[in-house]
């Protein structure tokens, strides 16, 4: 969706910033048009940013902007997440900003992230929550027009229901230091949002009954008619994950200080994060 070119490392990654050190080495794993990698090439002024991103076409729009924003440290590459072509411990930071909730096999792509982080490096995660959709005034066919997303991404292989998995997900993959938060998007433009979703759920493979194309069409109409004429707006939380690999000196099974904080990361929990990162002195 075009809006999503909109995004920015101080927006929709927020959470991952204080770990950020200007030399560091990034990847950000399905960077889409890489409206926020590109932001985060531009802040570690000494290190290098990888994009990566299973669509070639949205990897050329990725390096366009690069481009035009003078970065030289910044660079896309099209392959799958599931199966990455870099070595074991190349990064210091991983990054997916809605990514695990397209992929066909979520564990995979996790096992892969954390194998090329190097040890005490950072894994950064962030998926919607889309059980707390809040559409004012309510509507159900806004509603309903989101469904019908939810099942099209499910017929793809993704699951929506990802960032639900996240306090699991990063300790069964053998990460210390979890912590997880919550920050909420107000969509600023309705309007736009209304015919981004259009265009996502009447796509001409969104079915061959002709019934129920003809009610994506109807409840997609209504939302547009929502958002321009009864001022509709659309919050979505966000869930967000930090989580450190395992340091090579720390035995499995030791207890690491501050796994499963629940609070703002990159503030409340992230001192766990920035020990593993050596930027600050084990306490
Ligand atoms: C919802 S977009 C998010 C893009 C960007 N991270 C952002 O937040 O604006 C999801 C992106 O993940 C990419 N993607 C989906 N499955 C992937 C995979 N297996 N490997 C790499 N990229 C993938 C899609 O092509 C798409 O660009």
């Amino acid at each position: 969706m075009r809006f999503q070119q909109e995004r920015r490392a101080d927006t929709h990654g927020a959470f991952l910033l204080p770990h950020l050190r200007p030399s560091m080495r990034l990847l950000d794993c399905g960077c889409g048009g890489g409206s926020i990698t590109t932001d985060l090439g531009a802040l570690l002024t000494a290190g290098i940013v990888i994009g990566v991103d299973k669509s070639a076409s949205q990897c050329r729009t990725a390096r366009k902007l690069s481009r035009l924003r003078g970065l030289t440290n910044s660079f896309f590459e099209c392959q799958d997440v599931q199966r990455l072509e870099f070595s074991d411990a190349t990064f210091d930071v991983v990054f997916g900003n809605a990514l695990l909730d397209h992929v066909g096999d979520i564990d995979g792509a996790v096992a892969e992230m954390v194998r090329v982080l190097k040890p005490s490096g950072l894994l950064a995660l962030r998926s919607p929550d889309w059980t707390g959709l809040d559409i004012s005034p309510p509507s159900r066919e806004v509603r309903r027009c989101f469904e019908i997303y939810k099942q099209q991404v499910r017929a793809n292989g993704g699951d929506l229901n990802v960032s639900s998995r996240f306090v699991t997900l990063l300790p069964a993959h053998g990460l210390v230091d979890v912590c997880i938060g919550q920050s909420l998007e107000r969509h600023p433009d309705s309007r736009r949002l209304a015919a981004a979703v259009k265009v996502a759920i009447c796509r001409p493979d969104a079915g061959s009954n002709p019934d129920r194309r003809d009610s994506i069409q109807r409840a997609s109409s209504e939302f547009l008619r929502w958002a321009e004429f009864e001022a509709g707006t659309i919050a979505e939380p966000w869930v967000e994950a930090t989580g450190v690999k395992r340091p090579a000196q720390m035995a499995t099974g030791e207890a690491s200080a501050g796994v499963f904080e629940f609070g703002v990361p990159g503030k409340d929990c992230a001192q766990g994060a920035r020990r593993g990162l050596g930027l600050v002195a084990p306490g």
